[in-house]
């Protein structure tokens, strides 16, 4: 899609999508990597223009984004985006947003499986030699909408009376990196036992909404830890300061492993990361987000997702 400016970001603002595959890779030091990274960025555009003319139907989307520590690598010559380095960890008293390695990121999203998996056998076939899996996931829409837990997730997302690409998308304050995007995922796993042993009313007050039809509970209702109060947050103007979230649930029922794989989309990684802390840390300190009773994330990085008009750049300029 184009922007105002005609600025062609990558699609942060799809729908989360039936089918999807996160795959985070290291890029080893190996010689060609160089190569092979910057003529993979030559080509994406090409790759997912294929893949929308052979399967017209598919609601396909990838995304690509790149770690601190490989645009470092990589693109340093470009500049760095702002905001760009390292997920720092966050520690609070009970719970700890870990911070975990990664240099490329894809997240792909199609309404089958097989059209994920084709794209993702694409980037084997190109990039197999060059990079190490760091992790894969698939995940799948759950009925309505709902994350692993039962709740409808992603119900605030700015969507009908606020612009998406306002919250996803990189804007004038950093020039280079206009139409970019920052990628921030942690994988969750949920003790489903503990959640289980809780009634429905108090499931409720976790996250601020009702189970049956996602309408969320008055301002009375909701405890102060609830995960839709914690994580609300506004500038010092008073507006509301958001992120695109594309959760996607992930299970394997035989060995009890259920998960969330929380996936965002910001224009500032300042809004998630606060956001973050207010979960973590809590906001008075020690109000942490009651969810995370729940849940414990066992990855956490940091991505940046550039724009079409970016990616030609990183490939050399020469196309
Ligand atoms: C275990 C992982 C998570 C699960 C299962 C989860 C689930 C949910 C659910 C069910 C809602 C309510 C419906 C909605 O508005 O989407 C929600 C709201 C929200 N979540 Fe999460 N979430 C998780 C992690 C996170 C994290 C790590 C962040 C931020 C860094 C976050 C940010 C938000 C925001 C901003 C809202 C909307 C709050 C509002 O009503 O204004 N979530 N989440």
């Amino acid at each position: 899609m184009s922007t105002n400016q005609n600025i062609f970001p990558q699609a942060v603002t799809a729908h989360p999508g039936q089918n999807v595959i996160i795959i985070v890779y290291k890029i080893k030091e190996v010689e060609q990597a160089e190569e092979r990274i910057k003529d993979f960025c030559d080509n994406f555009s090409a790759y997912m223009r294929s893949m929308l003319n052979r399967f017209p139907n598919s609601e396909f989307s990838s995304t690509i984004g790149f770690g601190a520590k490989a645009w470092e690598r990589f693109f340093a010559h470009l500049g760095t985006p702002k905001e760009l380095a390292e997920f720092i960890p966050i520690t609070g008293d009970k719970y700890t947003a870990v911070s975990t390695d990664g240099d490329l990121i894809f997240h792909i999203r199609a309404n089958k499986m097989g059209y994920c998996h084709e794209f993702a056998s694409i980037i084997e076939m190109k990039l197999g030699d060059v990079v190490e899996s760091i992790d894969e996931t698939h995940g799948f829409r759950y009925m309505d909408g709902k994350s692993i837990i039962g709740f409808v997730d992603g119900t605030e997302n700015p969507h009908v009376d606020l612009d998406p690409f306002a919250f996803a998308m990189i804007g004038d304050e950093d020039q280079d990196f206009k139409g970019g995007s920052y990628l921030f995922v942690q994988k969750y796993i949920h003790n489903m036992q503990g959640w289980n042993s809780i009634s429905t009313e108090e499931q409720e007050k976790v996250i601020g909404r009702h189970k049956f039809n996602d309408v969320e509970l008055t301002d009375e209702e909701k405890p102060a830890n609830a995960h839709n109060k914690v994580t609300n947050i506004e500038d010092d103007n008073g507006n509301e300061l958001k992120i695109i979230r594309a959760n996607i649930p992930f299970a394997n029922t035989s060995t009890r492993e259920y998960g969330t794989y929380f996936i965002s989309y910001a224009r500032s990684f300042a809004t998630t990361n606060k956001m973050l802390q207010n979960m973590f840390v809590g906001e008075p300190i020690g109000n942490t987000d009651r969810l995370l009773d729940f849940s414990t994330p066992i990855t956490g990085t940091l991505f940046f997702a550039p724009s079409y008009d970016l990616l030609g750049e990183m490939a050399g300029g020469d196309d």
